[in-house]
């Protein structure tokens, strides 16, 4: 690191439960990317795919130094941004990262977006490694193409309601093409300068977007998910059912806003919840099958089935209810709510981060993630098990593999998924809740490019039974394109007659519109895990024009902590552009939750 020589690097073992720790420090050389012998344990950091690499940024490495045992192994913030190519077929033991020269401020756990029309990704928030807090600034990495790239600071369009938002850390965070959405999280001294509350701070209720093209900021109420509208290091994964893809939220804690050790409570599988970005309807569904354990820090990744499902599959995690680190691999299936246990199992690891490689989109690779003993917050002193801390899991087979097949066959759904839905599974579920059962199967999902919505009780078809026995029959594709057209005739009727009728309270509609199918179209979705995604494709068009203006990035070799003005500027009730004032925000109340 250059210029830092703080005795502390902070760990999140458990995320919103990070711990300081004290680094020995067997000298002063920082390393960014040891050598696959050297590499002890990768964590804080962040993943994505643009184009033909994965780009593996942020957070901190821990290698050993002329041979040290890993438990006394120093922890560093990598201060490069490290690609790794997706061009050839590679093993864990021999591939080799690129280190790309970074501008942007060194912190943990941020919230990435990448936006694949102009082949960049967002870094926002995240936590510093020292006693220091971040400034409020948004940096935006611009991917050459060819595995490197530049940092450079996003200028604020959308300056007002930008500085109103407390950065965080720990939020459940995923994206449609265009706008980034990030749930909850939790604020601590070292991730806003408005705060003094050291770990556990204080959960953010809130849904926050971020649109690419315009700048635009919102926050919207989540006081509709779970007890309090808060998410600890939950994940979420943006799933192309509805008119313009649902957003679904997976695991982490919840706790009431002045959060302590003892309010933080895991949330369980037994239902999960979904938001309507285009209705802005929040929804719950019952799930079934092989549920994972609750969990905080696992990795999630999505990806869509040729025959009309779209599964989710979660790695690892640290776990209130096993008491441990999770090693396993479940797949969630829509529209069937099913989870299913993969009988291979990798290492247990939370605070590493998927993202699904290759063509075929069949393989994910995980990165990093530590194996922290249970809530003692004891610095998780063991190797990686993985040279570089990396695995490619194969989803169709469902099993762990040894190398990255850049060439690998196309997705299919697991067999014991296809086996679900070809024994009536989805016939035999249970919706709780008809507009949502609407939105996945069909019934009257909204169309076009109006906004209309769905009324359940005139509107219900019985295509849980159609797509069912399509799903699930020895039907080809021809039959289930011939139901699909079938129903978006009917469903194009109707549309018409109620057109008069519907408007019960939806907010403005915003059409995205995205290649839901044909493999050229990169589904905006299917790749994207955690703010990350898979291809890059320019399909979309040339860079938008609406595109923010940069400063390129003037801050290097300067400490993190040491640039900028401290503090954040309030507005209130101004639409005007205010000069930056130096006006300390104070501490949220120490309100209770009600209702
Ligand atoms: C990262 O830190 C190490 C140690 O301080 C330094 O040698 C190296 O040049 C730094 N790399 C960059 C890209 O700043
Ligand atoms: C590693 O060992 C070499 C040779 O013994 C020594 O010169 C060097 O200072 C050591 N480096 C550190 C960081 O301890
Ligand atoms: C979003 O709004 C909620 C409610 O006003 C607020 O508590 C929260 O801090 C906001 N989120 C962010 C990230 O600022
Ligand atoms: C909460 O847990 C963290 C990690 O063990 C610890 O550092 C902190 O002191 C605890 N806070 C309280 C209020 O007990
Ligand atoms: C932390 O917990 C593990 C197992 O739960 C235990 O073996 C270990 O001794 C504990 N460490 C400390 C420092 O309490
Ligand atoms: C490489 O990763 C796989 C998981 O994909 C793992 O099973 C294997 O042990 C790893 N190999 C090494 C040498 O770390
Ligand atoms: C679609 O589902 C059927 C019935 O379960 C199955 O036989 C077929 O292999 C599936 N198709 C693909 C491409 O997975
Ligand atoms: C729903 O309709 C869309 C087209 O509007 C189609 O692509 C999709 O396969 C259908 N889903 C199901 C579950 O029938």
């Amino acid at each position: 690191m250059k210029g830092r020589c703080s005795p502390f690097a902070l760990l999140v073992v458990l995320g919103s439960l990070g711990r300081l720790i004290c680094a020995e420090r067997l000298g002063s050389r920082g390393v960014d990317n040891p050598s696959p012998d050297d590499f002890v344990r990768r964590s804080g950091h962040s993943v994505a795919v643009i184009g033909d690499f994965v780009y593996i940024d942020g957070g901190e490495v821990s290698s050993r130094i002329n041979g040290s045992d890993p438990s006394t192994s120093p922890y560093d913030a990598v201060n490069t941004t490290l690609s790794l190519s997706l061009k050839e077929s590679w093993t864990n033991d021999t591939v080799e990262l690129r280190s790309i020269p970074k501008t942007a401020p060194l912190l943990n756990n941020q919230i990435y977006w990448t936006d694949l029309t102009t082949s960049s990704l967002y870094a926002w928030g995240g936590m510093t490694n020292t006693e220091l807090s971040p400034t409020n600034e948004i940096w935006r990495f611009g991917a050459d193409g060819e595995g490197g790239g530049t940092w450079s600071q996003v200028t604020q369009q959308d300056y007002l309601d930008f500085s109103k938002l407390v950065r965080s850390t720990g939020a459940a965070f995923t994206q449609s093409r265009d706008r980034g959405y990030a749930l909850g999280g939790e604020a601590t001294s070292t991730t806003d300068s408005s705060i003094q509350k050291q770990t556990p701070g204080y959960a953010l209720p809130g849904l926050v977007s971020y649109d690419f093209r315009t700048g635009q900021w919102s926050n919207s109420s989540s006081a509709s998910y779970g007890g309090y509208g808060t998410s600890l290091n939950g994940r979420a994964e943006y799933v192309p059912y509805g008119s313009n893809g649902l957003l679904l939220f997976l695991g982490g804690a919840e706790t009431p806003i002045d959060a302590t050790n003892e309010t933080i409570v895991q949330v369980n599988w037994n239902t999960v919840t979904l938001f309507d970005p285009t209705t802005q309807s929040w929804y719950q569904q019952s799930t079934t099958g092989s549920r994972p354990p609750t969990m905080e820090g696992a990795c999630s990744v999505g990806v869509q089935g040729p025959n009309d499902t779209y599964e989710i599959f979660i790695y690892g995690g640290v776990s209130d209810q096993i008491q441990a680190t999770s090693s396993d691999v479940h797949v969630l299936s829509l529209p069937g709510f099913v989870f299913f246990k993969s009988p291979s199992s990798g290492a247990p690891r939370s605070d590493h981060k998927c993202v699904v490689v290759g063509k075929g989109k069949r393989q994910f690779l995980s990165v990093g993630g530590v194996d922290g003993e249970f809530r003692n917050h004891t610095s998780p002193t063991t190797a990686d098990p993985w040279k570089q801390g990396l695995g490619i899991y194969d989803m169709s087979e469902m099993r762990w593999t040894n190398s990255f097949d850049p060439d690998a066959e196309d997705y299919v759904s697991p067999v014991v998924v296809n086996e679900w839905y070809a024994h009536g599974g989805l016939r035999n579920m249970r919706w709780d809740n008809d507009r949502l059962r609407d939105l996945f199967v069909n019934g009257s999902t909204v169309t076009g490019d109006e906004g209309t919505s769905a009324d359940s009780t005139t509107n219900s078809i019985p295509t849980s039974t159609i797509v069912g026995s399509a799903v699930g029959g020895v039907v080809g594709a021809v039959a289930i394109g011939a139901v699909v057209l079938c129903i978006i005739r009917r469903r194009r009727g109707q549309h018409t007659e109620r057109e008069s009728t519907i408007d019960d309270g939806i907010p403005e509609y915003r059409p995205e519109p995205w290649p839901k199918d044909g493999r050229d179209l990169q589904s905006p979705m299917s790749g994207f895990t955690d703010g990350t995604a898979v291809e890059v494709s320019r399909i979309w068009g040339e860079e938008h024009p609406a595109e923010e203006t940069e400063s390129r990035g003037e801050l290097p070799g300067c400490e993190v902590g040491k640039r900028g003005s401290p503090s954040p500027v309030v507005i209130e009730g101004t639409y005007e552009l205010p000069a930056p004032v130096e006006l300390p925000r104070s501490e949220l109340p120490d309100r209770k939750y009600t209702s």
